[in-house]
C-alpha cells in the first residue's frame, strides 16, 4: 500500500515511530535508573536555598516528554521563586507549561515518558531544603499535602464519586497528618477543615457524596483537602475555571484569606488575566515553555512590555470600555515537538524586529524585579529615551 513514502509535515512513518520509540526507551530508560534506587542518603537530596525567604526556586529547569511523534519541551529552561507568605501568578496559553511546571514541584509527571532532564527545584522545608529533582519517591509522599498540595481544576474529577465527602477528607489528615490520633479525633478535624472553608452545614456535609454538592462547594471541599494539613506551599491550577463568576470571587476571597491565616506561598495558575490582578504578588508569563516577562503585578499590568504580555492584556474585557471585537493574538503556538531556533513568538508576533530573526533572545532587566525575553529590551536596539519601543534608524519593525 505504502511503497511512496508521504513526506507530508508532521507525518512520520512507522519506521520512524518505531526509531523514535527505540531512542526514547533508551534516553527515559537511563533517567528512570535513578528511581529505581533504594534507601538513597538524604546527603543526595539536601541543597541550600539561594535566599531562604523563599518558599521554592525554580532554577533552569527542563521538563520533557519523551512521545512516539518527538520531544515534547514542555518546560524548557524556566526560572523564578515562590517568596514565603506571597502569592505568584503564573499565566499564559493553553498548553504553555503551566501544569507541566508544578506537576514537576510535585513529583507527578507521568513517568517514564515525562522527565526532568535538567535544572532545579529547591524546596524549603524550614530548618532545611531539598531538591526535588533527586528527592526519593517514599520521601516525595510525605512531603505532597504535608509540605506542598494541590487544588485542582475539576473539582468533580477529582472527588471520588463513590465515597462520602467525610471519608475523603478523613483519608486525607489520616495519611498526612493521622499518626496517633482516633477515628473521632480525625473526624473533627474534617469538620474544622470544612467550616474553615466556609460550608456551614458541615456535619451534613460530611455524610453527603460529591453528586449532592453544587460545583463551588466541591471546590470548597478540595481546598479543605489541599489545606488540612496546613501546607506551606498550595498549588492552585485554575481553581476557578469551572466555576460560574460570583462563586468564583468567593473562592479567591477565601484562599487569599486561608493563605494569610496559615501564612504559606500560593502558586496560582490560570491563564485569566482578571484573577490575576486580584491576588498575584508577583506575575510570571509563559510562552511555549519558557517564560517571556516575570515581575511584580504593578509591572506587569502597568508596564507591560513583551509583545506577547501586551496582546493578552489587550485581549482582556474591561468593564466600561465599549468594542465591536474583542483583541486576540493570530496565529498560534509552534508544534512543540519541532520548536524554531529563534524567538517563539516572533512568527505571531506584531512588533518584530530584523533581529528577531536571530536566536531565542535571552533575558534582558528593566529593573530589579521585572525581566522580559525580548530583542526590543536589549540596550543595542532600545532608542536614546530607553523605551523598548522603538527601533533604533535604518531597523524600524516589518
Ligand atoms: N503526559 C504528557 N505527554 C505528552 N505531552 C504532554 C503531557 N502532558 C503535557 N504535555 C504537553 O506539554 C505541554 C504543556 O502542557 P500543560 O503544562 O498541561 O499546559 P498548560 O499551560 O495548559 O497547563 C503541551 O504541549 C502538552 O501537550
Ligand atoms: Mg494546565
Amino acid at each position: 500500500m505504502a511503497k511512496n513514502t508521504k513526506k507530508n509535515e508532521g507525518y512520520l512513518s512507522s519506521r520512524e515511530i518505531r526509531e523514535i520509540s527505540r531512542k526514547n526507551r533508551k534516553i527515559t530508560g537511563e533517567l528512570e535508573k535513578k528511581w529505581k534506587r533504594k534507601h538513597v542518603p538524604e546527603s543526595e537530596y539536601l541543597t541550600q536555598m539561594k535566599n531562604p525567604e523563599n518558599a521554592v526556586e525554580f532554577e533552569d529547569l527542563h521538563t520533557w516528554f519523551f512521545t512516539d511523534a518527538g520531544t515534547v519541551k514542555s518546560v524548557d529552561g524556566v526560572t523564578f521563586d515562590v517568596p514565603i507568605g506571597k502569592t505568584i501568578g503564573v499565566v499564559g496559553e493553553s498548553g504553555c507549561g503551566k501544569s507541566v511546571t508544578s506537576l514537576s514541584l510535585m513529583q507527578l509527571l507521568q513517568r517514564p515518558q515525562g522527565q526532568i532532564v535538567s535544572g532545579h527545584i529547591r524546596l524549603n522545608l524550614g530548618d532545611k531544603a531539598i531538591e526535588i529533582s533527586n528527592t526519593p519517591r517514599e520521601q516525595m509522599q510525605k512531603i505532597r499535602g504535608n509540605v506542598v498540595s494541590m487544588i485542582f481544576q475539576e473539582p468533580m474529577t477529582s472527588l471520588n464519586p463513590v465515597f462520602r465527602i467525610g471519608d475523603q477528607v478523613d483519608e486525607v489528615i489520616a495519611l498526612h497528618n493521622g499518626e496517633g490520633k482516633t477515628k473521632e479525633q480525625i473526624k473533627e478535624e474534617t469538620i474544622k477543615a470544612l467550616e474553615m472553608v466556609g460550608i456551614a452545614n458541615s456535619q451534613g456535609v460530611y455524610r453527603m457524596f460529591p453528586h449532592e454538592l453544587s460545583g463551588g462547594m466541591r471546590q470548597r471541599v478540595m481546598i479543605a483537602m489541599a489545606l488540612a494539613c496546613h501546607p506551606k506551599v498550595i498549588i492552585a491550577d485554575e481553581p476557578t475555571t469551572a466555576l460560574d463568576v460570583t462563586i468564583q470571587a468567593q473562592i479567591l476571597d477565601l484562599l487569599r484569606d486561608l493563605k494569610d491565616r496559615i501564612n504559606s506561598s500560593i502558586m496560582l495558575i490560570t491563564h485569566d488575566l482578571g484573577v490575576i490582578a486580584e491576588m498575584a504578588d508577583y506575575v510570571v508569563v509563559m510562552y511555549a515553555g519558557k517564560i517571556v516577562e516575570k515581575g511584580t503585578a504593578e509591572d506587569i499590568f502597568y508596564h507591560p512590555t513583551h509583545p506577547y504580555t501586551i496582546g493578552l492584556m489587550a485581549s482582556k474585557p474591561v468593564v466600561g470600555r465599549q468594542t465591536d471585537e474583542l483583541y486576540s493574538i493570530p496565529g498560534k503556538v509552534p508544534n512543540p515537538v519541532n520548536m524554531p531556533d529563534y524567538c517563539y513568538f516572533r512568527d505571531r508576533c506584531e512588533k518584530r524586529l530584523p533581529c528577531c530573526d536571530g536566536e531565542y533572545p535571552c533575558e534582558f532587566s528593566l529593573s530589579d524585579t521585572h525581566k522580559v525575553s525580548c530583542y526590543r529590551c536589549d540596550p543595542k536596539y532600545m532608542n536614546e529615551a530607553g523605551k523598548p519601543d522603538q527601533a533604533p534608524d535604518g531597523e524600524g519593525g516589518r
